[in-house]
């Protein structure tokens, strides 16, 4: 085993990115530019796929942490105009929007793309950014948000599909629905779930599940692909496994890893708090409340801190773990995603490179 390992960019759609700290870098203004530049970098690098997040309040703070975020599907829409390789995912939080209006919206940016464009199902694990809206009826979410995910997405394959679709719900109601146009093929389907309701929901409708969280060594990361691969299989689907992965790279490990603590020691502890409060309000993430800060800095999702070749080996080593692909995120992508390229892809046996 161990193919051919997809690159991902996780944009720089939010403030702040994935790094909890009052100091620059990280240098993650959510703007047009960084993200556009970003993307066309990695598409003239040969990453395959670009997610951006859907974000709806942020965690305050001196950072600002996430207070600012560019919409997800209009980014995508935009983004598409000035890519022609690049799959391009759009993130729903899918208490925010009827499932017939995403419908028509992803296959206009499939239109826009030419067949690029994917969706990444987001459940809904943060109360406030939903409750600010009278979005968020109770807390009972918590607990059946997948069983809700998937009648979302149930009726999005089905106006992507159908001629027109009559649905009697426990959430949605409709009445001979049409969607036309639509995607020019069956769009791709991506859901960043980790709980138990998330990976039937995966196995059962996803293309691709995120795996892995706080523990991201190439042995952990095989046994959850393997359950999430074995999961599908009793189902007679495929899945593919990403993870996330927070890059922080340089000429030597040592430089890397000082770099790493200066972010851990200029974290923005009122953001984190906030942070690890809205988590907590979630039964899924019980575990947060004792993060360690230096855990938390980096949102819980795992980094490398190594020099290029360092870095360049613990990729190889994910794909020989069995997963599909690697989403990264940079400290400061202005940067970081031109340097990844230059000097970490050539390393990667992993990737075919040009002869
Ligand atoms: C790669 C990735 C992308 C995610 N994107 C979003 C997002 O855009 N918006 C969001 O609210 N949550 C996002 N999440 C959180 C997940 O949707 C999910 O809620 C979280 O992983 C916890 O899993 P659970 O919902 O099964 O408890 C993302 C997580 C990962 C790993």
């Amino acid at each position: 085993m161990g193919g051919h390992l997809q690159l991902g960019l996780f944009l720089p759609s939010t403030s702040g990115g994935m790094i909890i700290a009052d100091a620059t870098p990280p240098q993650n203004k959510p703007t047009w530019q960084l993200n556009k530049n970003a993307v066309v970098a990695a598409e003239a690098g040969g990453f395959e796929f670009a997610l951006s997040q859907v974000k709806w309040r942020g965690f305050g703070g001196p950072s600002g942490h996430w207070d600012s975020a560019l919409e997800s599907f209009t980014l995508m829409s935009a983004l598409a105009a000035v890519t022609d390789r690049i799959r391009l995912y759009a993130s729903v939080a899918v208490r925010t929007i009827h499932p017939a209006i995403l419908a028509k919206m992803a296959a206009t940016i499939d239109e826009v793309s030419g067949g690029r464009f994917g969706v990444n199902i987001v459940a809904g694990w943060n109360k406030f950014e939903y409750a600010q809206m009278g979005l968020w009826q109770d807390d009972n979410y918590f607990i059946d948000r997948y069983e809700y995910a998937a009648e979302y997405l149930t009726i999005l394959q089905r106006l992507w599909s159908e001629p027109s679709v009559t649905f009697d719900g426990k959430h949605f109601q409709l009445q001979d629905c049409v969607s036309l146009p639509k995607p020019a093929q069956r769009l791709s389907i991506v859901c960043a779930g980790q709980s138990e309701g998330a990976l039937d929901f995966v196995a059962r409708e996803a293309d691709y599940a995120f795996v892995g969280r706080l523990n991201d060594s190439p042995e952990q990361l095989r046994s959850v692909t393997k359950a999430l691969r074995d999961r599908a299989a009793g189902r007679d689907r495929a899945v593919g496994a990403y993870s996330l992965l927070t890059v922080i790279a340089d000429e030597t490990a040592d430089i890397a890893l000082a770099r790493k603590q200066s972010y851990i020691d200029r974290r923005d502890d009122v953001a984190i708090a906030e942070f690890l409060r809205a988590s907590g309000k979630d039964i899924n993430r019980a575990d947060y409340a004792k993060l360690d800060p230096a855990v938390a800095t980096f949102m819980s999702i795992p980094s490398i801190a190594s020099s290029y070749a360092g870095v360049a080996a613990h990729l190889d080593a994910l794909a020989e773990a069995d997963l599909s692909g690697v989403c990264l995120s940079f400290p400061d992508f202005s940067t970081d995603v031109p340097i990844f390229i230059e000097r970490i892809l050539p390393l990667m046996k992993s990737r075919s490179h040009p002869m």
